[in-house]
């Protein structure tokens, strides 16, 4: 295809504004899905996404469109729809399937106006250089406020309120201008195609008969059917299977040129071979240059998971490395828990990230886990001289402590004017600084900030959400790391530490933690033979402690508070008969106790 009559866009909206709608209903207008086949949500494959109404994974689609009137009127065009993932832990794999792009439709519910997700996911388009198209969807509600919304949308990008355009991705009504205007307002590709072909990965899919499917927007030059590949971060090579495109079924092609969106298959089993953001050229005329903005990907949060059943293990080990396939940012090792028994210490981008891994696993893979709570990765430099970076608290360097320093994020809350406060208040006891505060209308406040992710990890979504009666919206981004304060408290169970429950918490929260787990492991635990103390310890100085007393009492007769159906699964678990006990030090602990004390936290 002539570069010129390509389009290559994306579709920038938060959750639920209806970019699935709006994507089907362009199949659906440019004859690629018809009426009989078209499938709700076309672009959501996986069930979780489906049901969680989120789209983790991005792909590409190639769609006919001819112009109806007006300028460039008469002529075919290609459009290319590439789809973003639209969560705050996918903001890499987000960048790269903008950078593949000349366009943006910014996507805003008329009733709801633009959220901090959206937001950012705005300002990483802007400085990829995208043209924007401001479109207001759902004028069909009743609800809708077009008109306020326009003009918030022109304060933020410039230009008129008139140009942002209206429609109903639910009845079609404005769709085909919007259509006509991505292909007059977008630029057209630009690059050499007598250039050594350059291609970039914005998405790799694993498929079980196929293999890894790469996604590829070329930029220069072209691959032929019967190339050998080049992946030029690690010079790897691949022969290639199969390229072509999507619209909406794979269909082979002969060859992708310059500006086109397509898929490569080489037969490698596993997406790190064929990584996001890498660049693909051949190895018979390889580029001299990859294209810019290579990272790999780094997990952020960590946590323990563990079968609930100790026969599990293995299971659990194929299951992770089965999900490996298919995702490029999932790390994990093998960890072993007094408390836990056998496990692995998962790495995840973040707590969505690590959500949908254990959703995955419960639900495809059928099986029950605990996961600890979840931590960052801290950086500890002893006065020795010696680095040492932890992602399991419990393996916090013993010695004397020179530094630790923990990530911080750039946090962007979008509020109405009357949470303000609220929003502030809960931010500074975070830890918080306030970088920064804008009106975008009248009534609606972005505030930004700085804050260490551990503290956005702990219920800090939840809280915000609570507090603003769900009118705020969160996003953040890494932003390098800080120095504080931060201990190491440990949980002792008769004078022994009990791995799962340390914690590196802030000195001024060490005590909180700290009476918080022993009152709680109180009333889990079973009376013993003897009397045993739960104490909570900074190093060697007990901060808090509560006792168990001697005699024996039912578990879960005193597990109240917290997840009502979790309980009802360690019921049955204890009806299929087995009591797992756990021996910390002398004392005798049913399993059940510590998952009851993490679930519930
Ligand atoms: P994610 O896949 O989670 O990003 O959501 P999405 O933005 O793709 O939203 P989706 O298309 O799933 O739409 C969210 C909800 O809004 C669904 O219940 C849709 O039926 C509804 N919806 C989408 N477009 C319109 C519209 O134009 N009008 C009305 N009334 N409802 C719409």
């Amino acid at each position: 295809t002539d570069p010129q009559r390509i389009r290559n866009f994306c579709i920038i909206a938060h959750i639920d504004h209806g970019k699935s709608t709006l994507a089907d209903r362009m199949l659906q207008l440019t004859g690629v899905v018809d009426q009989r086949q078209m499938r709700a949500q076309y672009l959501d494959r996986m069930d979780i996404e489906r049901e969680r109404g989120i789209t983790i994974k991005s792909q590409a689609v190639r769609m006919p469109w001819t112009v109806r009137e007006g300028g460039l009127a008469g002529e075919p065009y290609v459009l290319n729809m590439i789809d973003t993932p639209g969560h705050v832990d996918f903001t890499y794999e987000v960048s790269r399937s903008l950078a593949a792009c000349e366009g943006a439709v910014l996507l805003v519910d008329a009733a709801q106006g633009i959220e901090a997700q959206t937001l950012a996911n705005l300002y990483l388009a802007l400085e990829n250089d995208l043209h924007i198209i401001p479109v207001l969807n759902k004028i069909d509600l009743p609800a809708a406020q077009p008109d306020k919304y326009a003009e918030e949308l022109a304060h933020l990008i410039g230009g008129d309120p008139a140009d942002c355009l209206r429609v109903s991705g639910k009845t079609g009504e404005g769709v085909p201008e919007l259509l006509d205007e991505i292909v007059r307002q977008f630029t057209p590709p630009t690059g050499d195609p007598a250039a050594p072909p350059r291609a970039l990965i914005f998405d790799s899919v694993y498929d079980i008969y196929r293999g890894v499917v790469t996604y590829v927007r070329m930029v220069d030059g072209r691959i032929e059917a019967r190339d050998r590949l080049t992946m030029m971060s690690t010079g790897a090579t691949h022969e290639l299977l199969e390229l072509g495109v999507i619209s909406p079924e794979p269909t082979k092609s002969p060859a992708l040129g310059v500006g086109e969106v397509g898929y490569l298959i080489t037969g490698v089993k596993d997406v790190r071979q064929s990584k996001v953001g890498d660049t693909v050229t051949a190895l018979g005329r390889p580029a001299a240059e990859a294209l810019g903005g290579y990272s790999d990907p780094k997990p952020m949060v960590y946590s323990g998971l563990y079968p609930i059943d100790g026969s599990d293990y293995p299971a659990l080990r194929d299951a992770l490395d089965k999900l490996k396939l298919n995702d490029a940012a999932l790390a994990y090792e093998p960890e072993t828990s007094a408390a836990l028994g056998f496990g692995f210490r998962c790495g995840f981008l973040g707590l969505l990230h690590l959500e949908i891994i254990r959703e995955r696993l419960e639900r495809e893979f059928n099986l029950d886990l605990i996961s600890t709570a979840p931590n960052v990765v801290y950086r500890v430099e002893l006065e020795d001289d010696t680095e040492h970076i932890v992602t399991n608290p419990s393996e916090y360097p013993t010695g004397k402590v020179a530094a630790v320093c923990e990530p911080v994020v750039r946090a962007t809350v979008l509020t109405p004017n009357d949470f303000v406060g609220a929003v502030m208040e809960i931010c500074q006891n975070r830890r918080g600084k306030l970088l920064g505060m804008d009106y975008l209308s009248a009534d609606r406040v972005e505030l930004r900030y700085t804050l260490p992710l551990a503290e956005i990890i702990f219920d800090f979504f939840d809280q915000l959400k609570s507090r603003t009666r769900g009118y705020a919206s969160l996003d953040y981004e890494p932003s390098g790391e800080q120095s504080a304060d931060l201990v190491k408290v440990d949980i002792l169970l008769n004078s022994e530490p009990v791995d799962a429950f340390s914690a590196i918490v802030h000195k001024d929260k060490a005590y909180a933690y700290g009476v918080q787990l022993t009152t709680k492991l109180r009333k889990l635990i079973p009376r013993q033979q003897f009397e045993v103390p739960i104490q909570a310890a900074i190093g060697t100085k007990i901060i808090a402690r509560e006792n168990i007393r001697a005699m024996r009492k039912d578990v879960l007769a005193k597990c109240y508070g917290g997840d009502i159906t979790r309980k009802r699964k360690l019921l049955e678990k204890q009806k299929e008969g087995k009591k797992r006990m756990k021996m910390v030090g002398r004392v005798e602990v049913p399993q059940e106790a510590f998952i009851a004390a993490l679930s519930t936290s």
